[in-house]
């Protein structure tokens, strides 16, 4: 038996022996009594009596084992032209100097604190800082609008918030700090205190006392020590997008996750101590939270923070120049960004004259690899380039090709076999698993394993209900897909209302809501369809109230233009057209799986229980038009 299935069996069969003897790599403070706690189904906790502390696992302890001198930290910065690095030592007494600050600020453990940051090195540094305190983070991406921060803020409720006072976006300032004040007179709940970094390119003003500067806060404390916590205590909350306009709250504990994303450093990306990291994403997403930031760092790695684009920060070279300049050992993107650089420089002219002889690996992931993606990212680089499978819920790969285990062939559009740990199963719409090729619902039979969200913040009932409820003993993904005879996962798409535009997850339900919000809209419905550059790209589709005259002409940019506000830029939906109707069931559900389907030029089925089958004749030019 290879490596791979070996491991992948062990983990299986006895999860408690597999993650314990993982666990060594971690430095405990106290043991834990209980590797799994599986009491109380179906709800599972990792490492239960256990007690460590993440910022010590992640900087102190290297700086103690000697790798105080090693760069831990590369901030790269084309659009402001900075590259910066900052060793093991220098960023443990940063991290111990901000914690400080937020302590003095009231800032305890078990306190939230909201990341609303740019990609800076003071946005690892506030996220670490709050590890150190055992203070909860939530990072919310920059490209979210006001309404989006405030509805993160009151649902997180925290004592404090960390922003900045602009993102430099390629050729324009963001200013992030009205959008801050305004999240704030939204929300219901009051935050105390903002400690706001002002960056050169714009001052932002401050609103007395609640605002403190960040050098001003930091030059007044004293560092701050690692609290022990409890492994199964909150690291983090991220809200990702869910199928209604309410975002989830996913909670990261520290040990399980610790334990996870230790182990996949090493095993699914073959990184390990010394090795240079580069995860080119955004510390406001989950692939920043575990591979830009804690993985890399929990390894003893080197991490690159890349504040650019892949393309116009100057050029489609960029990425291979970083790539190059850092010796990097592995890069780690969405597919989006490598359709971006394919689109510029179709024949990877710009790779010339940069030395990628550190570069091993190309992983990729956040949407579907496309074939054609993946094939030319291999002929242009001629090294592996490797799909892996996960989502914000798991933190860390549940399909991938376990590059330091065991490589594999590879299989275009497939993003290869289980991770060990995740039991990954295809069932039928009852339940009973589907044969080989098969497609279904991809499921995860319980327990999941560590690192994997333990519930959503505050909201046990919404866990279950979400994601345990559909296939009971089984977690469910919110993907389809099936398992071919040689035991890969082909991940055919999101089976819910969930779309992914440029590797950003967001909510259909999110931009409905606010179109409807228009005085003269009377139903709508957002679908995602497909977009050759972005993967998907959203689509809104608007009925006018009865009697309403409504020139499509002025109101469809102003409904283009409240998403923009209202959800954010990122939410990139750029085209509304009004319709005479919406094609609906009997019992009144939009078909909007239906109507992606004939957008994306598919063959559908109609289902039976369609209340009027001619609003759907009517749609389909509409829906057919290419973006
Ligand atoms: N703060 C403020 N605004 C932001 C932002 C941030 N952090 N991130 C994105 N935006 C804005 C962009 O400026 C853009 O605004 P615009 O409509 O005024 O141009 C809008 O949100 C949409 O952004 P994006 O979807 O990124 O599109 P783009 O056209 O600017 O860039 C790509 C296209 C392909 C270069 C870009 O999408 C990309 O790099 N994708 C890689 C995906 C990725 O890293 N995903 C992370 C998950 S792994
Ligand atoms: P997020 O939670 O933002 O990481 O988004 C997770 C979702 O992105 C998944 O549920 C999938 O729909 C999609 N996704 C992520 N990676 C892949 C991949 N490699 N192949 C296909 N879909 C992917």
């Amino acid at each position: 038996m290879g490596a791979y299935a070996a491991a992948y069996e062990r983990s299986i069969a006895d999860p408690t022996r597999f993650w314990g003897l993982a666990a060594r790599d971690v430095r405990w403070l106290v043991p834990p009594d209980r590797v799994l706690d599986d009491g109380a189904p179906p709800f599972y906790r990792w490492f239960t009596g256990g007690e460590l502390n993440t910022c010590d696992n992640a900087l102190d302890r290297h700086v103690e084992e000697g790798r105080g001198d090693q760069p831990a930290l590369i901030y790269d910065s084309p659009v402001t032209e900075t590259v910066r690095t900052y060793t093991y030592g220098e960023l443990t007494d940063l991290v111990a100097r901000f914690a400080g600050a937020l302590r003095a600020q009231g800032v305890d453990r078990g306190d939230r604190v909201v990341i609303y940051l740019p990609m800076v090195p003071e946005a690892v540094v506030a996220m670490l800082a709050c590890a150190r305190l055992g203070a909860v983070h939530s990072v919310v991406f920059g490209g979210f609008a006001a309404r989006e921060l405030a509805v993160r803020i009151d649902d997180a409720r925290p004592k404090a918030v960390v922003s900045a006072s602009c993102g430099v976006e390629a050729g324009r300032i963001v200013p992030y700090k009205p959008l801050l004040d305004q999240a704030l007179e939204l929300a219901k709940h009051k935050v105390d205190r903002c400690v706001i970094r002002q960056r050169e390119q714009l001052h932002a003003d401050l609103v007395r006392p609640r605002d403190v500067e960040w050098d001003e806060a930091v030059a007044a404390a004293a560092p701050a020590e690692c609290v022990p916590v409890a492994a199964t205590d909150p690291l983090y909350i991220l809200y990702t997008s869910g199928t209604t306009g309410r975002p989830k709250g996913v909670v990261r504990d520290n040990g399980g996750h610790a334990v996870a994303l230790r182990w996949s450093m090493e095993n699914v990306f073959g990184v390990g101590p010394g090795d240079v990291f580069w995860a080119a994403s955004d510390v406001g997403w989950v692939v920043g939270h575990s591979y830009i930031v804690y993985a890399p760092l929990l390894t003893g790695c080197t991490t690159v923070l890349y504040e650019g684009k892949p393309v116009g920060t100057p050029d489609a070279g960029a990425f291979w120049r970083v790539a190059a300049q850092h010796r990097v050992k592995a890069l780690f993107t969405a597919p989006t960004a490598i359709r971006a650089v394919k689109k510029e420089d179709p024949e990877g002219a710009l790779l010339a004259g940069h030395d990628l002889s550190a570069l091993d690996t190309l992983f990729l992931a956040g949407e579907r690899l496309d074939p054609d993606t993946y094939r030319w990212a291999s002929r242009v680089l001629d090294r592996p380039v490797i799909d892996h499978w996960w989502q914000t819920e798991t933190g860390w790969p549940i399909v991938a090709n376990l590059r330091g285990l065991e490589p594999m062939a590879v299989k275009a559009g497939s993003p290869s076999v289980p991770v060990p740990g995740y039991d990954v199963r295809i069932l039928a719409p009852d339940g009973s698993p589907a044969p080989p090729g098969a497609d279904g619902d991809i499921a995860i039979r319980l327990p999941l394993p560590p690192g994997t969200l333990p519930t959503l913040w505050q909201d046990d009932e919404r866990f279950v209900e979400s994601y345990l409820t559909r296939f009971p003993g089984h977690y469910l993904t919110g993907d389809g897909g099936h398992i071919d005879e040689d035991g890969y996962v082909w991940v055919m798409g999101r089976t819910d209302d969930v779309i992914n535009v440029a590797g950003h997850r967001l909510s259909t339900g999110t931009m409905e809501e606010v179109i409807a919000s228009h005085p003269a809209v009377a139903e709508c419905a957002v679908i995602g369809v497909q977009d050759s550059l972005k993967g998907q790209v959203p689509r809104g589709l608007v009925v006018l109230k009865s009697g309403v005259l409504a020139e499509p002409e002025e109101l469809c940019p102003e409904l283009v233009q409240m998403v923009r506000d209202q959800v954010g830029p990122v939410a990139s939906l750029k085209e509304v057209t009004v319709v005479p109707g919406l094609p609906k069931t009997r019992s009144g559900k939009i078909l909007r799986g239906v109507m992606r389907g004939i957008a994306d030029g598919q063959e559908v089925t109609v289902p039976s229980t369609i209340e009027d089958p001619g609003v759907l004749d009517t749609l389909r030019p509409v829906l057919r038009k290419p973006t």
